[in-house]
C-alpha cells in the first residue's frame, strides 16, 4: 500500500544483487512511496547481479562504485545529484562481506588481511560514504541516512564470526557521524538491526538454516521478512521519524529483547 510517504524525495539504494535483497525491496518500496532514486553497487555485482532488471523496472540510473573507493563514492553522489536533480534526502548503506566467512575460517584462526578488507568493506565504507556527503553537502536538511546491520554487535553468535566486529564498528560509526550531521544539518543517522534474512550474504553464514530457524522460533512475532524491512526503511526515510537519530533500531519480531521461549525448548507451559 503506498502513501506518497518519500513524494519529492531523492534517495541513493545501495547493495541490491538480486530479488532476495534487503536493498531490493527497499528500492522498489521507496519508488512506490513517491521517491526518485539511483541504485548503485560494486562494479563486480553488475555482472553477476541482477541489479539491470532493477534499474529498468524502477527507471533508475545505475551508477556502479566499489564502497571502498572514496573516488568511487565522489563520482557516485556527484552524478547522482545531477540525474536527480538535487541534494538527496536518504541513502541506504546495505554492505555486508567477509572472506574469511566466505572461505570457512574458525574464529580462533581468521586472516587478519582479509579481516582488514572485511571492516573496510562491511563498516568503514559506511564513514567513507558519509565522509564524502558531508564534504560534498550533499545531503538536504532533515535528510535521513541508513544502515543495515545485525545482533551480532552485541551478543555472541559464533557462526557470524568477524561480521559481528564489523557491524559493531557500523553502529558506531552512526552514533558519531550521527552527532555531526545532527549538529550541522538536522540530517539523521541509524542503524536497523534486520533478524536473519535469506539473501546472497546472510545465506553465506555457516548454518544459517539453524540460526534462522533459532530466531524465528524464540521472536515472539517470528523473522521479520525483507519486505517488512522495508517498510520500516520506508518510515525512516519519511518525515514522520524525523527526530530519530543515532539508534539502533531493532526490527526483528521481539528477538532482541527475549531471554528464552518455551516454544523452543519444547517444554510445555503449565496453565
Ligand atoms: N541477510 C541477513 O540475514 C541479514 C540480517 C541482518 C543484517 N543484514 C545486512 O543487510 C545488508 C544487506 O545484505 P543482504 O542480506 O541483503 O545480502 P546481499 O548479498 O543481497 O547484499 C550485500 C551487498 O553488498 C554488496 N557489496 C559487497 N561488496 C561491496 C563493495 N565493495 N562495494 C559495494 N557493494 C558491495 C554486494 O554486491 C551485495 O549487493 C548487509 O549489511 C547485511 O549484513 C543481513
Amino acid at each position: 500500500m503506498a502513501n506518497n510517504l518519500l513524494k519529492g524525495k531523492r534517495g541513493v539504494i545501495f547493495g541490491a544483487l538480486d530479488e532476495q535483497s534487503i536493498a531490493w525491496k527497499i528500492a522498489e518500496r521507496c519508488v512506490e512511496e513517491g521517491a526518485k532514486i539511483t541504485l548503485t553497487n560494486a562494479p563486480v555485482a553488475m555482472r553477476f547481479g541482477k541489479i539491470n532488471e532493477l534499474g529498468e523496472k524502477l527507471n533508475a540510473e545505475i551508477i556502479p562504485a566499489d564502497a571502498t573507493s572514496m573516488e568511487d563514492l565522489e563520482n557516485l553522489f556527484t552524478k547522482s545529484q545531477e540525474v536527480l536533480g538535487g541534494k538527496l534526502d536518504f541513502v541506504l548503506h546495505s554492505i555486508g562481506m567477509s572472506i574469511n566467512v566466505r572461505k570457512n575460517r574458525h574464529y580462533t584462526d581468521l586472516k587478519h588481511d582479509w579481516m582488514l578488507k572485511t571492516f573496510d568493506i562491511s563498516a568503514i565504507s559506511f564513514h567513507k560514504m558519509m565522509q564524502v556527503l558531508w564534504k560534498q553537502d550533499a545531503m538536504n536538511d532533515w535528510g535521513s541516512i541508513m544502515a543495515l546491520t545485525y545482533i551480532a554487535a552485541q551478543r555472541t553468535f559464533p557462526d557470524y564470526n568477524e561480521m559481528a566486529e564489523s557491524k559493531a564498528l557500523l553502529e558506531s560509526f552512526a552514533r558519531s557521524f550521527g552527532y555531526h550531521f545532527g549538529e550541522k544539518k538536522h540530517v539523521r543517522v541509524n542503524t536497523i538491526s534486520q533478524s536473519p534474512t535469506w539473501t546472497t550474504a546472510g545465506s553465506g553464514v555457516k548454518g544459517f538454516k539453524e540460526f534462522f530457524d533459532y530466531a524465528d522460533k524464540m521472536s515472539p512475532l517470528g523473522n521479520a521478512s525483507a519486505d517488512a524491512c522495508a517498510d520500516y526503511c520506508i518510515s525512516m526515510f519519511s518525515d514522520l521519524t524525523r527526530m530519530v537519530t543515532m539508534q539502533n533500531l531493532f526490527h526483528d519480531g521481539g528477538f532482541s529483547n527475549m531471554g528464552m521461549n518455551p516454544a523452543l525448548i519444547d517444554m510445555p507451559e503449565e496453565e
